[in-house]
């Protein structure tokens, strides 16, 4: 059955790998982000699907609910609702601009926030619905550096639970989390940068259609949390089970696999505006395992491109 799905943050890496999975399903799309052009782009991408573009800033106050409101009046209801729209900081706490944390915060815990009350009204009024958010391995551990970052991670995660301890009542509305640890995506090249450093994905690194395929699953499987990323369990024993080594381990590591030996002028990223340019399914950060499949000829080169997708 089609059903009506809004991505929110559908522009670039993970959530516009989700608007691609909704649609090859055939799913109707809301899609929404700040940057229109960009949104345009992944309509076109999607398009055996019908699909509604909504240009959002998700912290401009009531732009959650006229999203909502464009989507019920173009397709009657709203089935899943998925939020993957986030921003990030590179900087020491104490040298991190307070207006570029606060942003940060605004963005990636209170927009959040505001996008699931949104949705969780309209699941409510209707009776049944799915929300799915994207939280962070760094929900669960720290890292040095990303302070605001992994500040609305960990409280994301302490929503997340009260509010799935609420909806035990209404068993036909579900609330999943969806944990990537690192991803291909742009979303370190757009980060804020007070710290003189371009950062990257530490490995291993998964693609973005890996956690668009965890989160489509999560309509037809709905968990309270998953988790997509091979090491991220082991990062969590070992945040929990020996904190004193892994503070010891958590700086030296983050400078070698974290950062990049780039050098960056302080600059403040998307985190206050889009930056439509540098909006793409992936960061450049793994081999384009799709494009390599493309150049493989016969059978052997059709089987891969069938396993990737
Ligand atoms: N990539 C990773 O390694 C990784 C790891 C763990 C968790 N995650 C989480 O996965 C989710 C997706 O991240 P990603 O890596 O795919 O990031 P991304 O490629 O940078 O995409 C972020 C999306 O959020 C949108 N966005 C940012 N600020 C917005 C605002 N104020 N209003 C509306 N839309 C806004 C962006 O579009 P506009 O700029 O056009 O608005 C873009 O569509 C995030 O929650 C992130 O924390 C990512």
């Amino acid at each position: 059955m089609s059903r009506v799905v809004v991505v929110v943050g559908a522009s670039s890496g993970i959530g516009r790998a989700t608007a691609r999975a909704f649609a090859e399903r055939g799913d109707r799309l809301v899609l929404a982000a700040r940057a229109a052009q960009t949104l345009a782009e992944v309509r076109a991408e999607c398009a055996d699907a019908e699909v509604l573009t909504v240009p959002t800033d998700v912290t401009e106050p009531g732009a959650l609910d006229a999203l909502a409101r464009a989507a019920t009046d173009r397709f009657g209801r709203v089935d899943v609702w998925v939020h993957t729209a986030a921003v990030m900081a590179y900087g020491r706490f104490d040298e991190l601009p307070e207006r570029v944390f606060d942003e940060v915060v605004r963005t990636d815990l209170l927009a959040v926030a505001t996008s699931a009350r949104v949705a969780l009204r309209h699941f409510r009024a209707t009776g049944s619905g799915t929300l799915i958010l994207t939280g962070s391995v760094l929900g669960h551990i720290t890292a040095p550096y990303m302070s605001a970052y992994v500040a609305s991670k960990w409280g994301l995660q302490g929503l997340v639970r009260t509010v799935q301890q609420e909806l035990r009542d209404s068993p036909r509305i579900r609330l999943c989390l969806v944990n990537p640890g690192s991803v291909d995506t742009p979303v370190y090249q757009q980060a804020a940068n007070y710290l003189g450093r371009i950062g990257r994905p530490p490995p291993p690194v998964s693609g973005p259609q890996r956690v668009a395929r965890a989160i489509v699953d999560c309509v037809d499987r709905p968990r309270r949390e998953v988790s997509v990323g091979r090491l991220n369990y082991v990062m969590r024993v070992g945040f929990t089970a020996l904190p004193g080594v892994y503070d010891v381990l958590v700086g030296p590591l983050m400078r070698l696999a974290g950062l990049s030996g780039r050098a960056v002028d302080a600059h403040d990223g998307t985190v206050f505006a889009p930056n439509p340019a540098s909006e793409a399914l992936r960061g450049g950060h793994l081999p384009d395992l799709r494009q390599l499949a493309r150049s493989v000829p016969g059978p052997v080169g059709a089987a891969l491109r069938r396993r990737l997708g």
